[in-house]
């Protein structure tokens, strides 16, 4: 029988006689296309790439395949919705699916999480709640509550507010003075004090007070939000201090600045619960979501807003409009018939357990390559790694993309950022799988100077 994976079937197998008309999001177009690496097939844990070869896939795509690829349920389901209502508008009207995958996430999340608001992506998670924060505060009469706090190295995707909070100089530069009245928070890695930390650090906590030095020279009257990833994963894995997030919570609470955790990556069993929110007991007063959502497989997005910030809004008059705000595709039928049948996925299969289980073995392999060539420190958390290396005083990042060419060369898919390599496979992946990963990796690490 011929599998789905050996990509002998796949739509994408044929290969492009030209590469030049698609521009490449966050990529070297000119290098990359020099020497293309295409993926035709996938299933369980394994591309195909357009050669034919197995290629593990270390990264789950792109954070978000948490249930492993061409999952049936979830192909069926997209199937039947796609054949039964292609699309319906939700601006003044409604289908079944998404009030029904609204109520299933309400009861997921942590606390009174208890409104979904839908997007189509990360990204535009972010912009709609830090909307939401700013309109929050003007709908409660303190509409001069504007001003946004982030972190430095903090991702928020690429729409202009999410790179105004956010923290990436290259994300940043380019794009003028962006939103006003942005402030940045510290991020909290260093490997100068807290280096090879198996989970949280110890070190770092100190560094919550900044949210206090910035209060006090902006004045909390005048800041809406604070916005921060509770584990940020694009730049490299940054773990949260043990007491981190419990004190920047305390701090907005006392302030009546509202907390938004981005858990685009964390989200949906990464860091073995549903949410970071659960996993380190903080509760915000919104959340932002996307990838695992639907098991990366159809785009959708949301954001998740506590009773007091939903209720704000239900004050005018029942005819008019609540919140200026939405998206042509905002709850997608078909991205709702996907997101279901991945939820019962995660359920079914207990999925989120699986990760806090594998957390220990996880992290044990990620720390045992302690010791190879350039490895400069070593951080895990939930089913996410990193291994960060020394960057090459000539070429910063050179390195890294170096080991992420060679683990593709011999089969493994692995991400990497800077001189950061991230690893984070689908919560499915068997022991065996798991530690031909570091097999590979290690191998890699070692062949390059
Ligand atoms: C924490 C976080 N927020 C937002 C985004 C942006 O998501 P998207 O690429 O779906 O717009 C990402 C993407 O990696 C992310 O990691």
């Amino acid at each position: 029988m011929t599998s789905a994976a050996d990509g002998s079937n796949a739509p994408g197998a044929k290969i492009p006689n030209d590469y030049s008309a698609f521009w490449m999001p966050f990529t070297a177009n000119r290098q990359y296309k020099s020497a293309p690496r295409l993926l035709v097939a996938a299933e369980g844990v394994w591309y195909t790439s357009h050669d034919g070869r197995k290629i593990l896939d270390g990264t789950a795509g792109l954070w978000c395949v948490n249930a492993g690829h061409a999952r049936k349920q979830i192909v069926e389901a997209v199937q039947k919705q796609v054949a039964t209502l292609d699309f319906a508008p939700t601006f003044q009207m409604g289908h079944p699916a998404a009030f029904e995958l609204a109520s299933r996430l309400a009861d997921m999340t942590p606390g009174d999480l208890n409104h979904v608001f839908y997007t189509n992506s990360g990204s535009e998670s972010v912009d709609t709640a830090l909307k939401i924060a700013i309109a929050y505060h003007r709908a409660r009469g303190e509409g001069q509550r504007t001003r946004l706090i982030g972190r430095e190295r903090g991702y928020h995707g690429v729409g202009f507010g999410g790179i105004s909070v956010g923290g990436i100089a290259n994300n940043r530069k380019t794009w003028g003075s962006m939103l006003p009245g942005v402030d940045h928070l510290p991020h909290t890695l260093s490997i100068k004090d807290s280096a090879y930390n198996f989970g949280q650090p110890t070190w770092g906590l100190h560094l919550a007070e900044e949210l206090e030095r910035i209060i006090a020279l902006h004045d909390a009257s005048t800041i809406a939000a604070v916005i921060i990833e509770p584990v940020a994963g694009s730049t490299g894995v940054l773990i949260p201090p043990k007491g981190y997030l419990e004190r920047i919570r305390a701090i907005t609470e006392k302030y009546g600045i509202l907390l938004i955790f981005d858990e685009v990556i964390t989200g949906f069993g990464r860091v073995g619960k549903a949410f970071a929110a659960e996993r380190f007991g903080v509760i915000p007063d919104m959340m932002t979501v996307a990838k695992g959502i639907t098991n990366g497989i159809i785009p959708m997005g949301a954001v998740f807003a506590r009773n007091h910030i939903h209720d704000a809004f239900m004050n005018g008059p029942p005819g008019m409009i609540e919140l200026f705000h939405g998206y042509t595709y905002s709850g997608h039928p078909v991205a709702c018939a996907a997101a279901l049948a991945t939820l019962d996925i995660y359920r079914d299969e207990k999925l989120f357990d699986r990760a806090i289980d594998n957390e220990k073995m996880f992290g044990d392999l990620v720390h045992g390559l302690k010791g190879l060539p350039n490895i400069i420190d070593l951080r895990n958390i939930g089913m996410v790694g990193a291994i960060e290396l020394a960057p090459r005083p000539d070429a910063p990042g050179a390195r890294a993309f170096e080991v992420f060419l060679k683990c593709y060369e011999k089969g493994l898919l692995v991400r990497y950022t800077g001189d950061i390599i991230a690893l984070s496979p689908p919560l499915i992946m068997e022991n065996a799988e798991i530690g031909k990963i570091f097999d590979i990796l290690g191998e890699a690490i070692k062949s390059v100077k």
